[in-house]
């Protein structure tokens, strides 16, 4: 398989606004995506902890903030960084191409 075999147009650019969170639905995948100063960052969108969206969280530097038990993940290592959060959250790669954001899906 080519490297660039998979990678899936999910949304434009300037649909994901600076500080701010969306959910993408590709191949039926619930994923967020995140702009922190103009990068852009994509995790599964439900939180380890529960049954949260974490595009509805609050976005503070690199940490995506859960919405309902306040627990937080860092964006670009899907790692968790505060309780109650323990088991990271799946990430995955991401490149910008012509105002488009791509993902690396499996
Ligand atoms: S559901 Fe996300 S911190 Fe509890």
């Amino acid at each position: 398989m080519s490297s660039d075999s998979n990678w899936t147009d999910v949304a434009a650019l300037a649909d994901v606004f600076e500080g701010a969170a969306i959910a993408v639905t590709p191949q039926g995948q619930d994923i967020a995506l995140y702009n922190v100063e103009g990068a852009i960052y994509a995790t599964q969108n439900v939180c380890s902890h529960g049954n949260a969206n974490l595009c509805d969280g609050y976005l503070e530097g690199f940490e995506i903030e859960c919405p309902f038990h306040q627990g937080r993940f860092d964006v670009r290592t899907g790692q968790a960084t505060l309780l109650p959060c323990t088991e990271p959250v799946k990430i995955w790669p991401v490149k910008i191409e012509g105002g488009r954001v791509f993902l690396a899906l499996d």
